[in-house]
């Protein structure tokens, strides 16, 4: 029998808002399906999930559509380059429409923060945020930090430092939450233009350089360059970039047990380096692998509350 425990929350928009029990629960689920990866389940076989992407995504929508089929449910995706937002429909009567195709989960990404809290309100359909500004993206999240217990299962003895972009990262924001959750002992990294302003520094270590972040480390996590979100004065350019916070075959010859992760999608030679694509101590494929589990398991315990 799959392992189901009530979550503490109808909907999943902030990670701050997730308990220990929570991420224990979906972790412990996500393992259940990883175990039975081969298997088909028809659990939620009359519920439909709707996927309202408003920014690009690979990894997200895919793994949230594979995982919703995974588990019976019927998947509604809105093509947003096609669809009447072109011809001025609002965010908010986009979502209602879906709400009369009766979508019982909403996943939803979207450029502006806050845009999940806010279509969620007064409404009865689940929602979960797939990515929203610079605010929270709550499954990978969960999907890193899963990755990381796999490898070690015991955070608190874990050092992780997050690099780059960390003021525009909604990934940046939500590990943060996450794994001081886990209590995992957290550093970060960032050009000072970069530097996350909103962040309480208490639990969190700040590195001056890639060398001293490398040397303390078992692993280091990686950003991708928010450039859409980015004040073009933010950095000189993406070479000055690489060379000052770039990871390098160099550190891993010196430091061969470091591991380390990307959310993706990577830009090789500006966060890291291109020799680093295909080697051993990568955690980037574990991740993406990671990502349909942890989804196929937040689906399930979001629409078992329901039930
Ligand atoms: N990590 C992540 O959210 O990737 P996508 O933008 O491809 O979904």
């Amino acid at each position: 029998m799959r392992p189901i425990n009530k979550l503490s929350t109808k909907s999943l928009i902030d990670s701050s808002k997730l308990t220990l029990d929570d991420i224990n629960s979906i972790f412990c689920l996500a393992q259940y399906y990883k175990s039975n990866s081969h298997q088909k389940f028809d659990f939620h076989k009359n519920k439909v999930a709707s996927l309202l992407f408003f920014e690009p995504s690979t990894r997200t929508k895919s793994s949230f559509e594979l995982a919703a089929k995974k588990l019976g449910i019927t998947t509604l995706s809105l093509d947003t380059s096609n669809s009447s937002i072109k011809k001025g429909e609002s965010f908010i009567d986009t979502v209602e429409t879906y709400i009369e195709l009766e979508t019982d989960c909403f996943i939803i990404r979207h450029q502006l923060s806050g845009a999940c809290d806010f279509i969620s309100k007064n409404t009865s359909s689940i929602f979960i945020n797939a990515g929203d500004g610079k605010h929270d993206h709550p499954t990978q999240g969960l999907l890193d930090a899963f990755t990381l217990k796999e490898i070690f299962p015991d955070l608190s003895k874990v050092n992780i430092t997050i690099i780059g972009d960390i003021s525009q990262s909604r990934v940046a924001r939500t590990n943060l939450n996450i794994l001081s959750i886990l209590g995992a002992n957290i550093s970060i990294l960032a050009p000072s233009t970069l530097y996350p302003m909103h962040v309480d520094f208490k639990n969190i270590n700040v590195y001056k350089s890639i060398n001293e972040a490398v040397e303390n480390s078992n692993v280091i996590m990686c950003l991708r360059l928010q450039n859409e979100r980015m004040d073009s004065n933010a950095l000189p350019s993406t070479s000055e970039f690489y060379k000052y916070y770039g990871l390098k075959e160099s550190h891993l010859i010196q430091y061969p047990d470091l591991l380390f992760m990307h959310p993706g999608p990577t830009n090789y030679g500006v966060e890291l380096d291109i020799k680093l694509k295909n080697h051993k101590n990568s955690l980037i494929r574990k991740q993406v692998n990671n990502g349909l589990y942890i989804r196929m398991a937040v689906l399930d315990l979001l629409l078992s509350n329901l039930s």
